[in-house]
């Protein structure tokens, strides 16, 4: 009997809907070919879930993510649902909501230079040639889930006195959480070039001093075969873009993690190439590491190749099959190398002919699979 896979499809907001399609796309295509079937569901998140029902994140999504055996989700987010009142729902909660509620600490965001697309990175060819990172972000605790809290302080109520709003953040991190990204970090090193680069701001946070010893203990006692180098978060900024070739394995908190993994995608020439995979102990959700460009929605134009390289991922890390996700890869290298291109990701050089809209590049991956 043809096997089934639950696929809980999770488009968002502003170009979500069209790069979604695409995934989808694929994936009935990869079905067709192995012999799987993956029934698609879309349930709303985000900022189309405010304007539902006025929660970022129902109910009937969370459900629908747990009983699936996979998440695919588009983008959240938009100029319509930005608000500064900390009162109101914002479409971010609805994807940090469901991040934390299905335990996903793990986010897997490789980095990897298409030959085709060299030209498109704002680097000299030179310093991109070898590129080839997985950034390991820890994606359910420190700064984007401590306490947070607004004051609107009366004069001469604030602590020293002075007038007017107050704000804070907090940083916090567990032993286990730091214990279990490290061993992803290195895990990921063993199949990879054997090295961890791990990013803290150790000369500054506390945190971080815990993690930076964290990350040592399990290093030297369970990793010996794996080389681990420290790297200063404002230094990694820098050397990323100086020396990015020589990263294989970055393993970060939450906020350095989400600020670097931008920077490293703009070394690929564009963060609509992206692609990411979130794991925990159940179901896994895959996503692009791109937001969800409000300025180019509805207009077909959208780079979908993120959204499928992240279908690729779900094949690999889900289903178990290598092989299909070497050939969506493979499919996407080739539509490259023929020279198709999203607007994104065309030159100068490109032929108006050869830049395609949003369905159309998924048409081309899928005829080349
Ligand atoms: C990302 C995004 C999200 C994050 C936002 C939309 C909450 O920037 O996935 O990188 O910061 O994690
Ligand atoms: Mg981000």
């Amino acid at each position: 009997m043809k096997k089934t896979y639950q696929i809980c499809c999770l488009p968002g907001d502003g170009i979500g809907p069209e790069i979604i399609a695409e995934g989808k796309k694929v994936l009935d295509a990869v079905g067709a070919r192995y012999g799987v079937t993956f029934a698609c569901e879309d349930t709303l998140i985000g900022g189309a879930a405010i304007d539902a029902c006025g929660n970022p994140l129902p109910d009937e999504t969370l459900e629908a993510a747990r009983a699936a055996d996979a998440v695919l989700l588009a983008s959240v987010g938009g100029p319509k649902w930005d608000t500064t009142d900390p009162a109101a729902p914002r479409p971010e909660q609805g994807l940090l909501k469901i991040r934390k509620e299905l335990g996903l600490y793990t986010n897997l965001r490789p980095v990897q230079i298409f030959g085709a697309l060299a030209g498109a990175s704002t680097l000299r060819p030179e310093i991109i040639d070898g590129v080839d990172m997985m950034i390991v972000r820890e994606l359910t605790g420190g700064l984007y889930f401590g306490r947070r809290e607004r004051f609107y302080d009366e004069p001469g109520a604030g602590t020293d006195g002075a007038a007017g709003q107050r704000a804070y953040d907090t940083l916090e991190y567990r032993e286990y959480e730091v214990e279990r990204i490290a061993r992803q970090a290195f895990e990921a090193a063993r199949k990879r070039r054997g090295k961890v680069s791990s990013v803290d701001k150790a000369n500054v946070l506390e945190t971080s001093r815990m993690w930076r010893e964290i990350v040592h203990r399990i290093g030297e006692a369970e990793y010996p075969d794996v080389e681990l180098e420290d790297v200063l978060v404002d230094n990694a900024a820098m050397q990323l873009i100086n020396r990015p070739a020589s990263f294989d394995v970055v393993v970060t908190e939450n906020m350095f993690g989400d600020i670097l993994s931008d920077e490293a995608a703009q070394i690929t020439g564009s963060l609509g190439m992206l692609a990411s995979a979130s794991l925990g102990d159940g179901v896994a959700l895959y996503e692009p590491s791109h937001g969800s460009a409000p300025d180019i929605a509805d207009q077909g134009i959208a780079n979908p190749l993120a959204q499928i390289l992240s279908v690729e991922m779900m094949l690999r890390y889900s289903f178990d099959m290598g092989e299909a996700a070497d050939a969506v890869r493979a499919a996407v290298t080739v539509v490259l190398d023929e020279g198709w291109r999203t607007r994104d990701i065309a030159d100068a050089e490109t032929p108006a002919e050869c830049v395609l809209g949003t369905a159309a590049m998924g048409d081309q991956v899928v005829a080349h699979l």
